[in-house]
Order: C-alpha cells, then structure tokens, then sequence
C-alpha cells in the first residue's frame, strides 16, 4: 500500500469540504437522494432568471437533460452577478510572454464583453445559436470573446492556435461557423508569431458559412486583409454601448463545442450545455481547488483545451475569483519564469500538466527554492499520467511539502474534473487521482457492470449522468451514443465509458492507467491515430503505415510510426520522417509530429487484414511479446519488425 500524504492543514480554513467526515456525508447525501441533492446545489450556486421545473431528465437516454425549465446566462453568472460586491476586484490578471502586464476588474471585464457582444450582435448579425470560431493566442481577449458569445446566446468553438489551416478549416466548416475571430498573431519565446495567415489559409476552401473575420491587434506585424470580409476589432470596439442585456438561455441551450480526437475518423465537436456545464466548474473550483475570496488562481492551459474553458475562463470567474492568464512558455526567459510569477503575484493555486512538471523539474531542480513560493496552497495536475518522481518534486521542492496536490482526472467530455482529490480534505498518493468527486458515480468495472476486482485493470466508466457531461457530438448523435455509452453496461442499462482504463486499491483509490483505444496523449493533447495515419498516408511513397504512442521522459507519449513503403525505391530514413512531419504540420499540427518511424516490410495483420497494433505497442516498448501471433496472417513479420526497431537504438 503506497504511503498518504497530508498538506498542512493550517493552510486550509472554512473550505467547503474541510475532511474524510464531510466528503463522506456528501457522498452518502447523492446515495440517498441523488436528484434533490443536485437541485439543492443548482439553486444556491446558479443566479437563475426563471427557476428550474426538473432536476434530471432522463426519458431520452443517453442524451440526459438537466435542470429543465430554467433560464439563465453564463456570462451574467460569470461576471454581471458579482458587480454588486466585486466590481474593483481583478477578475483577470495577464502576463505576456515579453513580461508586459494588464489587469480587468470585474466592471472592465464586463464593459468589454458587453461591448464586444454589442460588436458580435448589431455589426455583424450574429443571434442565438449561431456559431462562432475563435482561433486565438493567449489574451484577455480570447476570454472577452468567448464570454460575449455567452452573453448573446452564441456557441462558441475555440480551435487551439497550434493547429494547421486544414485542422482550421475541418472545423469551421463542421461546425457552419458564421464569424471567426483571431488575431495577428501573438509573442512565443521573445518573438512574434502568427496566426491570421492561418486563417487566410482556411477559409480559402469550403467555408462559405463564414462571413466575418474579425481581427484583434496583438503583435501588430504585417497581414493581409480581405475588404469586405476582414474587420478590426479594436475600429468597431470602440462604437460599441457599454450596456448589453444577457440573453435569456435555457439550461440545456449549448455554451460551446470543443472538438476533440477520438479512435477513429476526425475530430469530435463536443457539445456542452449553459447551465449544467457552469454549475460544475464552480463546484469544482469551490471543492476540488478550495477557491476563497482573496486567492489568486493559475492555470497555465490554454483556451484552445477544455482545461482552459473550464479552469481559466469559466470555473474560476463563475466562482467571483481571480484568474491569471499567461501568454508565454514556463522555461521562457528562463526555468524560474512560472516560479517568478508565483511569487510576484502570490499565486494560491497552481494548476499545469505533467508535462511542464516533468521539463520544469529537468531544467532546474532546485530553481523553485530561488522564489518565495509560501503563498501555493494547491498544486493541481491533469491531463496525462504524472509519475512518482514528477509527483514528489512537484510536493516537496515547488509545494514544501504543505500544498495539496489535485491530480485531477477529467476529459473533454466531462467538462470539469470528476476523479480528484479536494484539496482540504482528500489525503493524497504520489500519481493517483484518488477518490470520485461527491454526485460522480465513477466506478472501475468489467463490460458487463461488476465491479474489477481490487489491483486489476479495468474500464473507467461513470454510472449516472452528472451535469456538465457532454450532451452529444455536434452533427453527429449517433457517433455520441456509440462513443460513449456503446461499451459498458450496469444493471442492464448503458453506462458512459470514458476510453480510459483505470485500477483501484484496496483503500478504493482509483489510478488511471490510459487510454484503452488508439488515442495517444502527447504533452497532455489527445491525438488520435487515426488522424495521424491519414496525414502520413498522404505521401506518394507510402502503401500503409500505422501509428502508436512510445514512452517519452518529457512528453509522457511519443508518437511512433510504422511506414510500409510502396517500392524499395524509398527516401533514407531521416529524409522521409522530415517530408513526414511536414505533412502533419500541414494537415494538423507541430503539435503532432513523429519522434520517431520505422521503415518496414509489413505490418502484422490478422487475416482479415486488421493490424495488430498491440503488438506494435509492445515492440516500440520493448517489451516481450505476449500476444498471440499464431493468427497473423504472416507471423515472421513480427521478428522481422523487432529486429527493425531493435536495431534503432
Ligand atoms: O486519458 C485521460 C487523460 O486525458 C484524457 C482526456 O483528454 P482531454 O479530453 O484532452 O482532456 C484533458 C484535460 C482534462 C483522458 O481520457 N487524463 C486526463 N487527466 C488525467 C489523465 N490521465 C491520467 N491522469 C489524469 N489526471
């Protein structure tokens, strides 16, 4: 049994779930009464304009519907409901990536978005439902946008600005945007970037949906513009009424879609809901990161994520506090970077991904000790598997060993964490995300429902619906019900699998162990296989290729890739993962290029002509082989792979 750790207690007062006792009594309040437990919390946390008629719908399951009948607004729950008592408090606090600084309170917050939305409404014609692209660096302003479409009813679709113009275009034109904002570009490492070239390149092809592409000023260098369809945020901003009345949104009305990669085919737009989404990431924020009134919160996602949406913008304004949001990169000018602001802003709560911690923790072991990091009281984690050594380098050396660590377990889908420690209460083990969050019924399970036996991998699956899960896949109901609720069962009934496999100890600590399907987590960023494999197939050269995930020290997953020439008439190995990578710049992302290919014969394949990837899996590891070959339709192919890769190192 891996040993508990517990943060200094001191440095938790009032929270709202303060120890063990009252996580258990709430937990044993949703056993017994599940919907009015949840009604209970929508009414004290949401400002609702009409007050809910239904707590949880569920005659047209799988799609769950939650708190029906009422009306509210996210923007006025994330900004209008607290001018009374907080209009001077900072609600957003920016750092650029060159050191520059600007601070909104809580009014200039909403007299931006208000004029913004007035912007998106009277210029542009943009009503309630509509859907808006925003393609953004790290400014309030993406924030400012975002919060406006909310204001005025529009969903918005945030496409992270690493993605290539194809990755753009995909889904501007899934979604049907009508407006598509961004910006020149942004600052990285001490130099300009851009993003509007990309978006020149998008919409070059099939996004006849879009009207407007309204650009905000960031870096200020040279762009084209297209008269008539281009216009200057900060012209019109400027014409713009200070006053802009929240439209009236009903609880199950969309707030946004997120797309996000899944086993096969493209990319997912999830759909989340206005009420039930909100309600959730103030919760959280409230639990899980233990927010008060005068803490100073950072997440150093970005808005592109769902990490962004839920812990950046959402949760923590929606929970009245301050959000810090940082443009640049935490080893930029230095390693000391996120360490320096942690002490310059007396930061609270810090939340990153593993990643970082693992890059941080290489490039300056002790650096942390430079800073006077006693304001941290919560050190969050998400997104990936953290390892042990990260984990206690992130406790002892960035933490004193006095903070919580949140290793928070969530995906897009479900909109907010839902396997985590609570800060003030939930005593902690290096890499495991602990226990369910009181009203998650996540539960390790077979297929058919019973619960895996202790220390056995399992399908991590959640067994009721809760609020802020995702409501459907855009355009696409029935890839939503067979995604998500095709896989597992309990009592009969389909139960959402999250595509994760998980194991609980014999305290009921439940540890992720990844991803059971061919999604790869690089950094953090789910990438699929399948989106890859399509990119890599573009080359002329290439008659099949397969791709998988390999360990990487930094990155946590690496992507590795098995390429099957068409002749023996090939580019030498170095030069065709370079034309490779090029490729998937083009079609996705720098975010998702190859670490490493093998050039090989074949791929082992079952004689129905499905690849055996486990096996490949193995052999990028190292790792013996233990499957069954015999049913290959050539079994010598797989010692002549090892022998390949073998030899690579
Ligand atoms: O595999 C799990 C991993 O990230 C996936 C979700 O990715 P995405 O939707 O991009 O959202 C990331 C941010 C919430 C999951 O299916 N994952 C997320 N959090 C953890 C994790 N793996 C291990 N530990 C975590 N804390």
């Amino acid at each position: 049994m891996s040993q508990l750790y517990y943060p200094n207690k001191n440095k938790f007062q009032n929270s709202p779930i303060p120890d063990m006792e009252s996580y258990r009594a709430l937990v044993a309040k949703f056993d017994k009464d599940f919907e009015g437990t949840w009604a209970e919390f929508a009414k004290e946390k949401i400002d609702w304009f009409k007050p809910f008629d239904r707590v949880l719908d569920e005659s047209e399951a799988p799609f769950y519907k939650w708190f029906s009948g009422g009306v509210m607004n996210v923007a006025h729950q994330c900004i209008d409901r607290h001018l009374a008592t907080k209009k001077n408090k900072a609600a957003i606090i920016f750092e650029g990536d060159n050191g520059d600084k600007r601070t909104l309170t809580y009014q200039e917050l909403a007299n931006e978005v208000n004029k913004t939305a007035n912007m998106f409404k009277n210029e542009f014609g943009i009503t309630k439902g509509d859907r808006v692209v925003i393609y953004m660096p790290m400014i309030p302003e993406a924030a400012i946008v975002m919060l406006a479409c909310a204001k005025i009813g529009a969903i918005h679709s945030v496409v992270f600005g690493g993605f290539s113009a194809e990755a753009l275009r995909d889904r501007v034109i899934d979604a049907q945007a009508k407006l598509v904002v961004t910006a020149d570009g942004a600052f990285r490492k001490g130099k300009p970037y851009m993003l509007k070239p990309v978006v020149d390149e998008a919409l070059k092809e099939g996004c006849d949906s879009v009207e407007k592409v309204c650009v905000i000023a960031r870096n200020n260098e040279d762009i084209n513009w297209v008269d008539g369809r281009d216009v200057s945020y900060e012209e019109l901003l400027a014409k713009q009424s200070l006053v802009c009345e929240a439209e009236p949104m009903e609880s199950e009305d969309p707030l946004f879609l997120l797309y996000t990669s899944g086993s096969t085919g493209k990319p997912k737009g999830v759909q989340h809901s206005s009420a039930g989404y909100i309600l959730w990431a103030q919760m959280t924020m409230e639990w899980v990161f233990d927010i008060k009134d005068n803490d100073t919160f950072w997440c150093t996602a970005d808005v592109g994520w769902i990490t962004g949406h839920t812990y950046i913008v959402y949760g923590p304004l929606a929970a009245g506090a301050t959000t810090v949001m940082f443009e640049g990169v935490p080893t930029y000018p230095d390693a000391g970077r996120c360490w320096r602001m942690v002490e310059e802003y007396k930061i609270n709560q810090f939340y990153t991904a593993p990643t970082a911690i693992r890059l941080l923790h290489k490039m300056g072991e002790d650096e942390p000790k430079k800073y006077d990091l006693s304001s941290l009281r919560v050190l969050g984690t998400v997104g990936e598997p953290i390892d042990p050594a990260a984990w206690k380098w992130y406790y002892e050396v960035v933490g004193n060993s006095e903070c919580s660590i949140v290793d928070t377990y969530w995906q897009t889908e479900t909109g907010g964490h839902v396997i985590s420690p609570i800060a003030a209460a939930t005593p902690i083990k290096p890499a495991c995300a602990t226990l369910p969050l009181p009203g998650i019924y996540a539960e390790v399970i077979e297929e058919d429902g019973t619960p895996t036996p202790v220390g056995e991998k399992g399908y991590m699956c959640i067994t009721k619906p809760w609020p802020s899960m995702i409501r459907t896949i855009w355009g696409d109901p029935e890839r939503f019900k067979k995604s998500y609720f095709g896989d597992c069962k309990k009592d009969g009934k389909p139960v959402y699998f999250s595509g994760d496999g998980a194991m609980v100890d014999e305290d009921g600590y439940i540890t992720i162990t990844g991803r059971t399907d061919d999604v790869i987590n690089v950094s953090g960023h789910r990438l699929g296989t399948a989106e890859l494999e399509a990119a890599i197939k573009k080359h002329p050269d290439i008659a099949a290729v397969a791709v998988v995930g390999m360990p990487h020290d930094i990155k946590g997953e690496g992507i590795f890739a098995y390429i099957v020439p068409k002749s023996e008439d090939i580019a030498p190995k170095e030069e065709l993962q370079k034309a490779i990578n090029e490729l998937i710049k083009k079609e996705i992302g720098a975010i998702a290029l190859t670490d490493e290919i093998a050039i090989v014969p074949d791929l082992p394949k079952t004689r129905s002509g499905k690849i055996m990837r486990r096996i490949l899996r193995s052999i990028v590891k190292g790792e013996p082989i233990t499957q069954d070959t015999s049913t290959l339709e050539d079994p010598s192919i797989v010692p002549t792979i090892e022998g390949i890769v073998g030899k690579r190192a």
